[in-house]
């Protein structure tokens, strides 16, 4: 075990959560120390593939493999008692978006984190991406003059998980929130000021 490398666990390791395995992998700051699934075979199947232990509770895997934060990649109604879970076990989250599936969940987990004085964050990957740090580029540098709207269309395709809920979870934060719009990879129309 490295000193300096930040110990992780991965939270739910189907589809994301097998992508956060192997970006994680290229992260020399990062050290993967666990994962987590409810589905204790895909818990033993994912460890198997990358070389760490496999849990079906966040408890038991922060007291056996002591990481110093959670990447959760569970489907979206999950993520509220995860990361609350996380950080009453003092560990940083790192979380999947839709961050949740209601603004009151949002602020239960941003409560959380301040109580517990640790890190949460959400997943927004298209914002390090080339089309939104060009425009980024292109508006701090004034060339459009001043914005009054920006038209975002978030081209691909949205995972069943992101658009849908459990039962009972309310509706799709998709549709909700616009969830994918405000992380997108957009293109994007402006109107001069
Ligand atoms: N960033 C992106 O571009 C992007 C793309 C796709 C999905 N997502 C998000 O990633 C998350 C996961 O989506 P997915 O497509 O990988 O789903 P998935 O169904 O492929 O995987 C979810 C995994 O979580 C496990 N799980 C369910 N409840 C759990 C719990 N309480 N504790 C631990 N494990 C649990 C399941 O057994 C499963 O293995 C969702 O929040 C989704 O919105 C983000």
């Amino acid at each position: 075990m490295s000193s300096n490398r930040v110990r992780i666990a991965v939270v739910g390791v189907g589809g994301m959560g097998a992508a956060h395995l192997r970006f994680l992998k290229e992260i020399k700051e990062a050290e993967t120390v666990a994962v987590v699934d409810v589905d204790a075979g895909m818990a033993a199947k994912r460890g198997a593939e990358f070389g760490v232990p496999g849990f079906t509770s966040i408890a038991a895997m922060a007291a056996a493999a002591r990481p110093q934060a959670v990447s959760v990649a569970t489907p979206h109604p999950a993520h509220l008692p995860a990361a609350l879970e996380a950080l009453r076990l003092g560990l940083h989250v790192f979380c999947e978006k839709p961050l949740c599936s209601l603004v009151g969940e949002a602020d239960r987990m941003i409560a959380a984190a301040r109580r517990h004085r640790r890190i949460l964050g959400e997943m927004f990957q298209y914002r390090a991406q080339t089309p939104a740090l060009r425009a980024k580029e292109v508006v701090a540098a004034g060339r459009l003059g001043r914005l009054l709207r920006v038209n975002m269309v978030h081209v691909g395709r949205a995972p069943r998980s992101t658009t849908t809920s459990a039962p009972g979870a309310g509706p799709g934060p998709a549709r909700a929130a616009g969830c994918c719009s405000t992380s997108a990879r957009t293109t994007s129309t402006c109107s001069r000021g």
